[in-house]
């Protein structure tokens, strides 16, 4: 039977991007991957969860196995707010919605906020799971310039105005402003200053999505300090994950922010998939509680700063001349500048020859920009790997000059 006339506008829009085509070529286990953006799988805390779980009695049991409420299992949310608040996050007065991942966050916050053909402002460039949500939504996602410090102000002021000629006033501003993925740059400071304070003056909501903040390789949580921490005038609605301080697999995260907004979100998450994980939401609370999380952090920073530093002194041993690359102070990931005539996805189809793989720059641009950009994940390969993989990146890119 031929399908294609019964789908929907939106299912008629979902389209297997470019990079999980050419990512599939990736397959071969000889090859280096440095795409994904995934967690050290060497350190995952089994060994805490496995002593959580032996821990329960049967009322701990039952919650872990049973349904759970759409707003949360009752102890995480508590623990969560202790958590977030360690953070200088005010939860007084905020609501949270546990969530399947931070994915389902944006998600729902978009279900909740954007009609199709509504605009959104986005980091050019931005993430690409929050790409492709605002694109199956049929909102309108417009670009903003970064620098090394994060998003650029006036840039942001000029969008704003220009589309408010145009009578269209964006939903929110989506930013991930702590070692974003893709580019690893931190938005500074005084830039989170002026960036609230222009959404502030235009009334502009912001969604902040923030999971690398914790794994920092330089200064201390003061250096950054969150956008949510700011909010006078209650307009930041905050994402967080469990995917980078405990595992992915748990496919857990949360929504903080204004009662209206979160309550909305949870009346959207009830017909999407009625609870998070019940299993996951025991764990993180007992993970939270045992205090877990901060030995992990503390444990994973040096191996993750170490990791990178290896990576960026690889990068500045073995790649040739034009190309550059972005100095992350902690997160997951490097971005590559290639000279400006180089392709990058005709780099991956001549890096998989050499068994090198990374992600393209352009599908996480949403203006169609990005073609000679890359982005490299060091969180998830050994220190053999990093050297081994940028080696034979280099190896690939010396071959298309
Ligand atoms: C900026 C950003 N937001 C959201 C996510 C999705 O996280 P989760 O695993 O919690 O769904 C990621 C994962 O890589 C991310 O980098």
């Amino acid at each position: 039977m031929e399908f294609d006339k019964f789908f929907s506008a939106a299912g008629s829009r979902l389209k297997s991007s470019k990079i999980r085509e050419l990512m599939k070529l990736a397959g071969d286990p000889e090859i280096i991957s440095m795409g994904g953006g995934l967690p050290d799988a060497e350190h995952f805390p089994f060994e805490e969860i496995r002593k959580i779980i032996d821990s329960w009695d049967g009322v701990k049991r039952t919650a872990a196995l049973q349904y759970g409420a759409t707003g949360g299992y009752g102890p995480l949310v508590e623990q969560i707010a202790e958590y977030v608040s360690a953070s200088g996050v005010q939860t007084h007065g905020q609501a949270i919605l546990p969530t399947t991942g931070a994915q389902q966050a944006i998600q729902l916050l978009t279900r909740v906020f954007c009609d199709p053909g509504d605009t959104v402002l986005v980091e050019l460039p931005t993430f690409i799971g929050a790409v492709a949500v605002f694109i199956g939504y049929g909102a309108d996602p417009v670009g903003l310039l970064m620098d090394d410090q994060g998003l650029v102000p006036g840039e942001l002021e000029e969008k704003i105005t220009g589309l408010r000629e145009q009578n269209r006033s964006p939903k929110f501003l989506y930013t991930n402003p702590t070692f974003q993925n893709p580019t690893g740059i931190t938005m500074s400071q005084s830039r989170r200053d002026e960036i609230y304070s222009l959404c502030s003056r235009y009334d502009v909501p912001i969604i902040e999505d923030d999971p690398y903040y914790e794994l920092y390789f330089e200064g201390g949580p003061e250096d950054y300090r969150s956008l949510k921490a700011r909010d006078k005038d209650d307009r930041v609605i905050r994402i967080g994950t469990f995917s980078k301080i405990l595992s992915p697999g748990l496919r857990l995260g949360w929504i903080l922010g204004p009662p209206d907004v979160v309550s909305r979100c949870e009346l959207a998450k009830q017909s999407e998939d009625a609870c998070s994980s019940s299993f996951s939401q025991v764990v993180a609370a007992d993970y939270l509680a045992a205090g877990y999380v901060n030995q992990y952090t503390a444990k994973m920073r040096p191996i993750y700063s170490s990791k990178c530093r290896l990576m960026l002194d690889c990068l500045q041993k073995e790649m040739p001349e034009g190309v550059s690359w972005s100095h992350p102070a902690g997160g997951f990931f490097t971005w590559l500048t290639l000279p400006g005539h180089m392709d990058s996805e005709k780099l991956l189809l001549e890096s998989i020859k050499h068994k090198v793989a990374f992600v393209t720059g352009s599908p996480f641009h949403v203006d169609g920009g990005g073609r000679n950009k890359l982005r490299l994940a060091f969180s998830n390969s050994s220190l053999e790997q990093i050297e081994e993989g940028v080696k034979r990146l280099a190896g690939a890119v010396r071959s298309m000059l």
